[in-house]
């Protein structure tokens, strides 16, 4: 059968970084979006208020199933993008079955509200490469085993086996994608990169003296999420559902994130700017995470389009302006 020309998709997590440039994409696309929001106090919708005349929005939350089939069920979707989830893994250690009732078991719910209202329609299960851990081999692909070193990890396991589970068990298209890390100017402050291009830009408009931070040696395979969005796409365009790792294939540390992002602001060097603080060192860490998207390139004819340097510099420019006013 063929893809309808002007399909419908359901995004979950569409206020967060990824749902935001996702939604962005498949709008220019032409398909109708639909996004899941969750109520709070005060709405917080700034990664998507430029795109509010042309989604249509629906209450849901993961922990609430009702909500789930319901949001399926009126927006009727071809497609569904389940980017909900705790993702900041520091919490995780603190709220530990929250995560796992955020980030695992809501997979299964929003499979089953999909089994129930949409079974034709095609998934995408954001997984992590925070699955791999403490890494089994280097670089990870699809079939390297998994070793989660957090409770958001353990999650996202479940997560993906269940996605696995459901497409073996009930037919569904359901797709697993593996993403490394994707950072961006809508990244959130808390996370490293963006808590760093953020102090930069911070320290050169004297609004701060100083950042604080854990562990300088960590590395990361960090790409733009932009780039990473179109492969989430592409995924879904597939006839066969299946599970992809999605990645730079080059890792940087910390310290040199720092660096380059000091370097963009005009700060010279570093050092005088940057305190350790035991607080933000983790319990327990990942090793050597550093992706192989070959089996994305041959199948999706995806490529990373941005190095991290890139990134980096495009992140500093995006907040010196942010705080420039
Ligand atoms: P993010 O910015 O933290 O966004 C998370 C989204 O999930 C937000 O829209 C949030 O809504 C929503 N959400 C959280 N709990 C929910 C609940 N109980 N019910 C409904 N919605 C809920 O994350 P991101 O960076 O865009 O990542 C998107 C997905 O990819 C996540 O599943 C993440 O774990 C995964 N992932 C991310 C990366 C990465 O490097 N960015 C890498 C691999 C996998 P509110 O706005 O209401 O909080
Ligand atoms: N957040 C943070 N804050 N991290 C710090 C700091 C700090 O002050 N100092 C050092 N780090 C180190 C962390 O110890 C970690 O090794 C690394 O920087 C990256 O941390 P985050 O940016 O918080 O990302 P993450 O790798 O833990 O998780 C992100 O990527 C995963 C994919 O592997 C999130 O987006 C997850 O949702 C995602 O699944």
């Amino acid at each position: 059968m063929g893809r309808p020309l002007s399909p419908r998709a359901l995004i979950t997590g569409i206020t967060g970084q990824d749902g935001a440039y996702l939604a962005e994409l498949l709008v220019d696309k032409g398909y109708e979006v639909h996004g899941m929001v969750r109520r709070a106090s005060t709405e917080k919708f700034e990664r998507i208020e430029h795109l509010r005349e042309r989604i249509t929005l629906h209450q849901g939350d993961l922990l609430d199933q009702r909500s789930l089939v319901d949001a399926i069920r009126a927006s009727r979707p071809d497609e569904i993008y389940n980017l909900a989830a705790m993702s900041f893994v520091a919490v995780s250690w603190i709220q530990p079955t929250l995560t796992a009732e955020f980030t695992g078991v809501g997979v299964t719910r929003m499979l089953e509200a999909m089994r129930e209202t949409a079974p034709e329609a095609r998934f995408y299960q954001a997984s992590s490469s925070e699955m791999f851990g403490k890494v089994r081999e280097v670089p990870q692909t699809e079939s390297t085993p998994f070793y989660p070193r957090s409770p958001y990890g353990v999650a996202k396991v479940y997560g993906h086996h269940i996605t696995v589970n459901y497409r073996e068990s009930y037919g569904l298209h359901a797709t697993s994608g593996i993403l490394f890390n994707h950072e961006s100017p809508l990244r959130g402050l808390e996370f490293v990169t963006r808590k760093i291009t953020w102090h930069a830009a911070a320290i050169k408009h004297g609004l701060r003296d100083h950042i604080s931070l854990g562990n300088l040696d960590a590395r990361r395979d960090w790409g733009y999420a932009k780039d990473y969005v179109e492969a989430m796409w592409l995924m879904l365009q597939q006839d066969r559902a299946d599970d992809y790792v999605i990645a730079t294939g080059r890792s940087n540390s910390v310290r040199d994130c720092v660096e380059i992002a000091f370097d963009q602001a005009g700060l010279g060097s570093w050092e005088p700017y940057v305190r350790l603080d035991p607080q933000f060192v983790r319990p327990a860490e990942v090793d050597h995470l550093i992706g192989d998207a070959s089996k994305a390139a041959r199948e999706l004819g995806w490529r990373p389009k941005t190095s991290f340097e890139e990134l980096i510099r495009l992140m500093v420019d995006a907040d010196m302006k942010l705080l420039g006013g």
